[in-house]
C-alpha cells in the first residue's frame, strides 16, 4: 500500500475524511513498466478509470495519450491544454452533438462497432480515421466488457468496406479483452484474430495501419491471487504482438491501460461514523460507500480489500455506507478486530472506478483527492 496508517492518520487530521490518497510516484511508475515491457506502443490512458485533473496531469508530463467515452472527457482534457490529436473517442456509440463537437475540436480518430454509428460518423466527423472494434473473448477477465460492444469477427470486413465507401478512413482493428484479466490468452487469441482481418481487409484493398489491444491488464499488487504476475501477463501479450505485428509490419500499436495505470496508486479513507450491533453481527456505517467512492461493489461485483488499524480476535462485520438506504452495504462478510467510531479504514487498490463512479445521493460528498509523492 502507498501509505501507512501513521501516514494515513496526518492524512485525514489535515484533510477530513473520506478521502482518496493518490501517489504520484506509483502512478508514474506503473506507466513506466508497461512502456519498458510493451515496448513501442501508444498509451491512452482512459479518463472512465479515474479523471481526477491531478493523475491527467501526471501523465500528461509522461507523454500519455488519452482514451474518450464523451464530449464530457474531452472538454476536460481541453480545459488542462491537452491537444485534441492526443485523444481516441473509444466508445462506440456517440451522440450527433458530441460527435460534431469532437470534430469540431480536432479529434481524429473514432472507434465504432455498427452501421447506425458509422452513419453518423460520415455525415458528422467525414474524412476521420476509424478503428473497427471486434468482440473478443473476455473469459479471464474478471469484468467482462464483450457483452456491450463490439462487431462479430464475420461482419468485419463488410464493416470496413463500408466505412471506405462511405468517405472515412478505416485505418485500424480494436478490441477489449475486459477488465482485470489474470492471463494473456485473451488477447494472444484476439491479437491473432485481428491479424487475420488485417489480411482479409488488405485483399480488399483496404491497408489497415493500427491495432489498439485496449485494456483490461490486472492491477499490480492485486488482493486477488492472479495465476501469474502481472508484469509476466504483459510479457506473454507482449510477446504475441511481436510474432503477429512485429516492428517491421508498421502497424502502429495502441493499449488503453485504466486499472493497471491508476489501482495500486491508490488507496481511500474513510471513517466510521456509527456502528451497531444486529443478530449478533456488527455493522459499520462508513463515511463513504456503495452510492459513492465503492459503488463498483455494486456495479461490477469488486471486493475491495480493507486495513484496519487495531489488532484482536476477528469478528464477523458488516461495512455500510452512510447514506439512508439499505442497498448501501459495502461488504457483509470481513472478518475484523471490534473497531470504534472514527476509526480509519483503509481501502487497498482504490485508484480505479471509484470515485468516477461515485454520485452526491442524500447529500453525500466523493471523497476529495489528495496527492503524495
Ligand atoms: C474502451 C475501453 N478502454 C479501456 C478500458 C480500461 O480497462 P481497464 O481499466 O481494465 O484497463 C475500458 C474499460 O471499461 C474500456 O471500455
Amino acid at each position: 500500500m502507498v501509505i501507512d496508517f501513521r501516514q494515513a492518520k496526518k492524512l485525514v487530521a489535515k484533510h477530513g475524511s473520506p478521502i482518496l490518497v493518490i501517489s504520484e510516484g506509483r502512478v508514474k511508475s506503473n506507466y513506466q513498466t508497461l512502456k519498458k515491457i510493451m515496448g513501442d506502443v501508444t498509451v491512452h490512458y482512459p479518463l472512465k478509470t479515474a479523471g481526477h485533473k491531478g493523475i491527467l496531469n501526471i501523465l500528461r508530463r509522461l507523454d500519455s495519450h488519452f482514451d474518450v467515452a464523451s464530449y464530457g472527457e474531452i472538454q476536460s482534457l481541453l480545459d488542462l491544454g491537452i491537444d485534441a490529436t492526443r485523444m481516441l473517442y473509444s466508445n462506440p456509440v456517440r451522440s450527433i452533438p458530441d460527435t460534431v463537437k469532437a470534430y469540431n475540436v480536432g479529434v481524429e480518430r473514432f472507434v465504432y462497432d455498427n452501421d447506425a454509428s458509422l452513419n453518423i460518423l460520415s455525415r458528422y466527423a467525414p474524412e476521420s480515421d476509424v478503428m473497427l472494434r471486434v468482440s473478443v473473448s473476455n473469459d479471464h477477465a474478471y469484468y467482462k466488457l464483450s457483452t456491450k460492444f463490439g462487431a462479430q469477427p464475420k461482419d468485419a470486413i463488410r464493416l470496413l468496406k463500408k466505412a471506405k465507401k462511405l468517405g472515412l478512413n478505416p485505418d485500424g482493428i480494436a478490441f477489449n479483452a475486459g477488465s482485470h484479466s489474470h492471463s494473456a490468452d485473451d488477447y494472444i487469441n484476439a491479437i491473432a484474430l485481428s491479424k487475420n482481418i488485417f489480411k482479409n481487409a488488405k485483399k480488399e484493398g483496404i491497408e489497415l495501419e493500427a491495432l489498439d489491444i485496449g485494456g483490461g491488464f490486472p492491477c499490480r499488487n492485486s488482493d486477488r491471487p492472479l495465476p501469474k504476475s502481472t508484469e509476466d501477463i504483459l510479457w506473454d501479450v507482449k510477446e504475441s504482438l511481436d510474432e503477429h505485428f512485429p516492428k517491421s509490419s508498421g502497424v502502429e500499436l495502441i493499449v488503453e491501460p485504466g486499472r493497471f495505470t491508476v489501482s495500486d496508486a491508490g488507496v481511500l479513507l474513510t471513517r466510521i461514523l456509527g456502528k451497531s450491533k444486529r443478530h449478533k453481527v456488527i455493522w459499520y456505517y462508513l463515511d463513504d460507500g456503495a452510492a459513492h467512492d465503492l459503488a463498483d461493489v455494486k456495479f461490477s461485483n469488486w471486493d475491495f480489500t480493507f486495513a484496519v488499524g487495531r489488532r484482536g480476535k476477528k469478528i464477523r462485520s458488516v461495512l455500510a455506507g452512510p447514506t439512508c438506504d439499505s442497498f448501501d452495504v459495502i461488504t457483509r462478510n470481513q472478518w475484523l478486530p471490534e473497531l470504534e467510531l472514527g476509526d480509519i479504514i483503509m481501502v487497498r487498490n482504490a485508484g480505479a472506478y471509484t470515485s468516477g463512479l461515485a454520485s452526491t445521493y442524500n447529500g453525500f460528498q466523493p471523497a476529495e483527492t489528495v496527492y503524495i509523492p
